[in-house]
């Protein structure tokens, strides 16, 4: 009985003795809850674009911390994505989603620093990189060719491949050096320039000749206001600058 009695005793001593520890774990379980949500994939880009699979989580990831560049980085992907989604939207062309997105993500990696190649079209080059990325990511392999057309023809100044992916990220991504996002991203790049004007005489250059090469009617009548703001822009800049003779 006395035996009984202590064994009582030395068992709820124990468990006493195992509070403070328990209590620490709690503790610590709390204090790493928020770093571990930080790490956790989020469930959408910037803008809310979804990132409902493995791939484009991976994906995202790479492009968000690789793609830095203030032209053609990770911020005009997400901009070419939704852009050429609209215009299919607006225009009841048939894409698939997945095609867009991977191709929105890595059309440009080719004429970003660390893996241009001298010589080599940025194009060319960013197939040669998505293609073995993607497949590596986790992406439907049976999609990869129509990746790599919309890649191909994505420029204003070349023709986009038949397929509606194509044709939507050619228009989206000439829609987007238009209007005031295309003068920001124009003047980003003048670099090291000792002045803006090769800049200006881009944007020009893009407000007369980039409406005429886009393939869709949706993306023609996206283009027109963008193109006005151009105008107002060069015509305010000349104001602003003694008649354009100071730089
Ligand atoms: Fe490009
Ligand atoms: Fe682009």
């Amino acid at each position: 009985m006395k035996i009984a009695r202590r064994s009582a005793i030395e068992s709820t001593s124990r468990r006493h003795q195992s509070w403070p520890l328990a209590l620490f774990v709690l503790l610590m379980a709390l204090a790493a809850g928020p770093a571990l949500a930080k790490n956790a994939a989020p469930a959408a880009t910037q803008t809310g674009i979804p990132l409902n699979a493995s791939w484009k989580q991976k994906l995202y990831a790479f492009a968000r911390g690789k793609l830095i560049h203030p032209a053609w980085g990770w911020s005009h992907s997400e901009r070419d994505f939704r852009l050429a989604s609209e215009i299919a939207a607006r225009g009841g062309l048939a894409v698939d989603k997945d095609v867009l997105f991977a191709a929105a993500f890595t059309h440009d990696i080719g004429a970003i620093g660390e893996f241009e190649k001298d010589g080599v079209d940025h194009a060319v080059r960013s197939i040669e990189i998505a293609e073995p990325l993607l497949r590596e990511m986790g992406f439907p392999v049976q999609k990869i060719p129509a990746v790599s057309e919309a890649i191909l023809g994505h420029m204003h100044d070349k023709v986009p491949g038949r397929r509606n992916e194509s044709v939507v990220l050619h228009d989206a991504d000439t829609v987007d050096f238009l209007g005031n996002v295309g003068i920001a991203r124009r003047l980003s790049v003048t670099g090291t320039s000792p002045d803006y004007a090769g800049g200006l005489a881009k944007i020009r250059e893009f407000a007369d000749k980039l409406p005429g090469r886009l393939v869709t009617a949706t993306a023609k009548r996206m283009a027109a206001p963008r193109v006005m703001e151009m105008r107002r822009f060069l015509f305010q800049i000349k104001a602003e600058t003694a008649n354009g003779q100071l730089p």
